[in-house]
């Protein structure tokens, strides 16, 4: 038995290493604060467990779901793009796919653009599945860095004529992990402009565009007159309202573009379980007190976090969305020593930058998915162990 060739391209698992010791440690007795990753620790809000409960009882939601989601979930998915948005004129029939969560549509998206000899035009540091489903799709991953000096915006000015004319896929995520980096509706335009120049199809992963605080409202796409030409955007329930485990989402945008996702989908799933779907729409009804409640969770997370980093040095600002602190690590170690540092001097569990690409090296990841207590414990840790910013 032989796996295929491409599977030995793929770059090994992030969490691979930084398991196997935590492991071990568990087995020493050393007790684990894990905040290394996004997985929201918080239940799901209760009406939309409610919607599920009804939902389920019902047997004509049993069978299989329309591939391209039922008809009352598109419709609820474009009323939000509109009411959040203000997206308007969105066709449900054409402009939007149900998704397994949003990293099965993202990859689904590279199997229908990208051939061998294409580049994609992916950020660095950024989630590693555009690298990876790049690399299954054949093609050839052309990174673009973000870097601490132009705020974690990729600069196109890098991109060569020759990469641009044969990129098939520009890929950007903001509110951004793991940089929790924010983008403006101008910079959005500058990338529909470019976009548009080289014909390549501009994909937003959308995944954090409820998880924002201070009174800040992530921007869509969308919004840029004339970017549904040249656009799709990923939206996804899991991280917004605690539901990593329900995986559902949509893309939504350019009609051929959905067309040919939607075409990949039918021959690869069957869609999103209808009760699960029903569940999406009471989510998306949301009122915003009770979304605020949520945030105001992980705000406060943020803030015990941010101020307890500043009190050991760091020259760190809140961010202002997203799970995720980025952080720089102290002078003389790299991402993979100074996270192995904490975890074996303090049992604390962070990624290290370089897991999301080269340009991540010299920085590392928090996730804000623990108690306050627990995130409390883990500065008092790192500050009994002498560990400091320097
Ligand atoms: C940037 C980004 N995109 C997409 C996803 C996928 O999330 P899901 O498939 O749960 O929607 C994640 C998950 O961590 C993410 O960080």
């Amino acid at each position: 038995m032989q796996f295929a060739k491409r599977l030995e391209k793929i770059p090994p698992y992030l969490f691979a290493e930084i398991n196997r010791k935590r492991e071990a440690l568990i087995n020493q007795g050393v007790d684990i604060i894990n905040i290394g990753v996004g997985d929201p620790d918080k239940p799901t809000p209760a009406h939309i467990l409610q919607a599920m409960r009804e939902a389920i009882d019902d047997a004509s939601n049993h069978n299989y779901p329309p591939y391209e989601g039922t008809q009352e979930f598109r419709e609820a998915a474009v009323k939000w793009m509109e009411s959040r948005f203000g997206v308007i004129n969105l066709n449900p029939n054409t402009e939007i796919v149900s998704s397994i969560g949003s990293k099965e549509a993202i990859h689904n998206t590279f199997l229908a653009f990208v051939e061998a000899g294409d580049y994609t035009l992916i950020p660095d540091p950024g989630y590693p599945v555009y690298r990876t489903s790049t690399i299954f799709a054949g093609g050839e991953p052309f990174t673009m860095p973000l870097k601490t000096e132009n705020k974690f915006l990729p600069d196109l000015s890098i991109i060569p004529e020759e990469v641009a004319r044969k990129a098939k896929l520009l890929w950007i995520n903001y509110p951004n992990n793991p940089t929790g980096a924010l983008a403006t509706l101008e910079f959005f335009e500058e990338l529909v402009a470019f976009c548009k120049q080289y014909n390549i199809l501009l994909c937003h992963d959308h995944a954090y565009s409820e998880m924002a605080y201070d009174g800040y409202k992530p921007p869509s796409v969308l919004q840029i007159p004339g970017a549904k030409d040249i656009t799709i955007e990923f939206h996804s329930l899991s991280k917004s309202y605690n539901m990593t485990g329900w995986r559902v989402g949509f893309a939504v945008g350019n009609a051929y573009a959905i067309k040919g996702l939607s075409q990949v989908k039918t021959n690869v799933d069957s869609g999103v379980f209808k009760a699960i779907q029903k569940a999406a729409i009471a989510a998306y009804a949301t009122d915003e007190a009770e979304l605020q409640a949520v945030m105001s969770v992980y705000q406060n997370r943020r803030d015990i976090i941010v101020k307890g980093l500043q009190f050991l040095g760091w020259p760190i600002e809140p961010p202002k969305a997203t799970l995720y602190v980025w952080v720089p690590v102290p002078s003389g170690y790299t991402s993979t020593d100074f996270t192995t540092l904490l975890l074996d001097k303090c049992g604390i569990i962070v990624s290290p930058g370089i897991g999301y690409g080269m340009s991540g090296e010299g920085y590392f990841r928090i996730a804000l998915t623990i108690s306050d207590e627990r995130l409390h414990e883990a500065i008092e840790r790192m500050r009994d162990a002498g560990i400091r910013y320097a």
